[in-house]
């Protein structure tokens, strides 16, 4: 609780984004991570490794951009710097954890910036990622994760904001000149203690994305977490090579 305070109190945060409640959703982020540490290890290897494979054999190693680099948990951060000239981290929080971890890079730099494309607002990524230098562009857990505060806004949202949100991040990534490396989870579903499920939740909000390079399990809230007899459980796909999925 007081780390959470702490964070809240002194993450620095563009007041828009703090407002729509990004650093709050961090902050709980982190610390569900810390709790949850064990059952989370094998979904942030697999994505880890997803990362490095996927930038394999590039003619270039320019710069590679990490959207939604949040708390680096996923992200190969070392050999991200090892492999390429400079990396960018995007996102719209870094907590202290990930800003400490990050000066001891000298080519890493962080980007605080909103990457939600929704319909109306100017598509943030060819700014970001466009440049004639960009040579790998990973979208890292981040697009079921785009609709989410938007969803939460009060009065009168557009039908199918969610699915609009996620095929314009789909769509900015299609248009990129660089290699892309896609991360999402596509679906949770709720197991009780016998293995069966009670409940799904489509989190790409009807999207259907090609079939994947791989795929595993994340077990996002283990017994006990969320629920004592329950479980939520994330599918999780990996592209390696978005355009040619
Ligand atoms: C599940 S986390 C990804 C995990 C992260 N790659 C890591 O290693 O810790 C999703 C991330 O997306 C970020 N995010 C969600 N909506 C965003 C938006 N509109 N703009 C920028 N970042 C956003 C969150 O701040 C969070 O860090």
């Amino acid at each position: 609780m007081l780390v959470e305070l702490f964070h809240l109190l002194v993450t620095p945060v563009p007041l828009r984004l703090r407002r729509l409640g990004y650093l709050r959703e961090s902050v709980l982020l982190l610390s569900r991570g810390r709790r949850c540490h064990a059952a989370w290890a094998p979904h942030l290897a697999a994505s880890r490794a997803a990362i490095l494979d996927a930038c394999e054999g590039l003619d270039q190693t320019r710069i590679a951009v990490v959207l939604g680099s949040g708390l680096l948990q996923d992200v190969p951060i070392a050999d991200l710097a090892r492999r390429f000239r400079e990396v960018h981290l995007v996102d719209a929080v870094h907590l202290w954890p990930a800003r400490r971890l990050v000066r001891t890079y000298s080519n890493v730099r962080l980007i605080t910036a909103d990457l939600n494309a929704e319909p109306g607002r100017v598509d943030p990524l060819p700014a970001l990622c466009g440049g004639a230098e960009v040579d790998f562009v990973v979208s890292a857990n981040l697009l079921s994760q785009l609709p989410i505060l938007p969803l939460d806004r009060p009065g009168l949202l557009p039908p199918d904001l969610g699915g609009r949100i996620v095929r314009a991040h789909l769509e900015g990534l299609g248009r990129l000149r660089a290699r892309v490396c896609l991360l999402t989870d596509i679906e949770q579903f709720e197991e009780d203690r016998t293995g069966r499920i009670t409940d799904r939740i489509d989190l790409l909000h009807g999207v259907r994305l090609d079939p994947p390079d791989r795929d595993w399990i994340w077990e996002i809230a283990p017994f006990g977490e969320a629920a004592r007899h329950h479980r939520l459980r994330h599918r999780v796909q990996a592209f390696l090579n978005w355009r040619t999925a």
